[in-house]
This record gives C-alpha cells, sequence and structure tokens, in this order.
C-alpha cells in the first residue's frame, strides 16, 4: 500500500495541513477501492517550508491544496501503477 504521510505539526496545521489532506482524500475517493493511505505525522522539522508532504522517500514542501492533483500525477499514480503491474505479474 502507498503511503502519502501529510504533517499535521502546528506549523503545517497552520498552513493549511487539513486542506491539503481534504485534497488527497477526494482523489482517493474518486479512484475506488483503496489505492493508497493517507498518514499524518508529527513535524518534519521542515516547518518553514510547511505544509510538508512525504510519498515513499520523496518530500514535497511548501504544498497547497492546488498542488495536489500535480503531485498525484506525476508521483502517486506511477506508484499506482507499479503496484498494479506487480499484482498482475504476480511478483510481490
Ligand atoms: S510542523 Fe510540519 S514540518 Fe514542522
Amino acid at each position: 500500500m502507498i503511503s502519502i504521510v501529510v504533517c499535521v505539526g502546528s506549523s503545517c496545521f497552520l498552513r493549511g495541513a487539513s486542506a491539503v489532506i481534504e485534497e488527497f482524500e477526494k482523489i482517493a475517493e474518486g479512484l475506488g477501492p483503496k489505492k493508497f493511505e493517507i498518514k499524518g505525522s508529527f513535524c518534519m522539522e521542515r516547518c518553514t517550508d510547511g505544509v510538508t508532504v512525504k510519498v515513499g522517500d520523496e518530500i514535497f514542501t511548501a504544498v497547497s491544496p492546488e498542488d495536489v492533483p500535480k503531485i498525484f500525477e506525476s508521483h502517486i499514480r506511477p506508484l499506482i501503477e507499479a503496484e498494479n503491474a506487480k499484482l498482475h505479474s504476480g511478483v510481490k
């Protein structure tokens, strides 16, 4: 399962982490059965650049709700497709 981790530390919270999470949730709902999970995290130590989001090893900073579809298309959809390909090929 692909995890998207959104910082909900106080600085990121004040910078709109909830709205970022809502955007990811909207995309998740549109995809049908669970393709990724959204988790909250304590401070990721990039407070001055928040909202901070982590997908796999990649960290995104200054994320706004408007950035979420771009991040999804460029980084999350390819991971979902790779996971689907693995499932269909029988490789785990
Ligand atoms: S509160 Fe989000 S990086 Fe510190």
